[in-house]
């Protein structure tokens, strides 16, 4: 089962995702936690460049097809092989991070970006995509009070991040049985003890499903 965390910067989602792996390897699951952009050596050098805010001239040709190179890695080397071998898969932001900011919030054209994360991704699309859905001001406030501090795509003015929770929106509400919304301006022990009642229904469901082992 591949299960994918979405949602607009600082909705806490790096946080909910480690406490949802660890939570399915104590159920005896057997879990690969990945982040991107990252997770390979190979990614994490892509992801150097893609955050450093020093690279303001980066075009969005170009960003896409590095968040497209690092994901492309992370399919080959560790998503794809544990799948195969029946494990669950949570990755913290996916595909759907390239519509939402590349496409909705730089413009880019979805038609084409949906052919590129076909072929990245060796055509695999998530299980379940949990989107923490978070007000942008309320958002980036969090980030600034980070230690991490802002990253290049943070520092995008704010009409930026909220086409891209638009764009979350719109394609949640696309395929509303893949994606689950869930409130992250609730506390994180809230916003976690959700996750953990719509994937622990999810598991049971997909484990009923014939042929399904995880
Ligand atoms: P990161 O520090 O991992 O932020 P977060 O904790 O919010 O995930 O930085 C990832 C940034 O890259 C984030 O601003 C979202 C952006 N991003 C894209 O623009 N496109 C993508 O395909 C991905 C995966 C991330």
């Amino acid at each position: 089962m591949f299960i994918t965390l979405e949602g607009p910067d600082g909705s806490g989602k790096t946080t909910q995702a480690r406490r949802i792996a660890n939570w399915l390897a104590s159920l005896g699951h057997d879990v690969l936690a990945m982040r991107e952009p990252g997770g390979t050596e190979i990614g994490d050098r892509v992801r150097a460049i893609l955050m450093d805010r020093a690279n303001t001239h980066l075009d969005p040709r170009a960003e896409m097809l590095l968040f497209c190179a690092s994901r492309a890695q992370m399919m080959a080397e560790k998503v794809r092989p544990h799948l195969a071998r029946g494990g669950i898969a949570v990755c913290d932001r996916f595909a759907d991070s390239t519509l939402a900011y590349q496409g909705y919030g730089r413009g880019l054209d979805l038609g084409i970006l949906r052919v590129l994360l076909d072929f990245a991704t060796f055509g695999i699309k998530p299980d379940l995509t949990l989107c923490l859905d978070i007000d942008p001001h309320t958002g980036l406030q969090r980030r600034v009070s980070d230690r991490g501090g802002m990253n290049r795509l943070d520092a995008e003015p704010i009409a930026f991040h909220e086409r891209v929770r638009a764009g979350y929106l719109t394609l949640a509400a696309e395929e509303p049985r893949r994606w689950v919304i869930i409130d992250a301006s609730a506390p994180p022990d809230v916003v976690e003890q959700r996750l953990r009642d719509v994937i622990g229904a999810r598991l049971r469901a997909h484990s009923a499903a014939p042929g399904k082992s995880a």
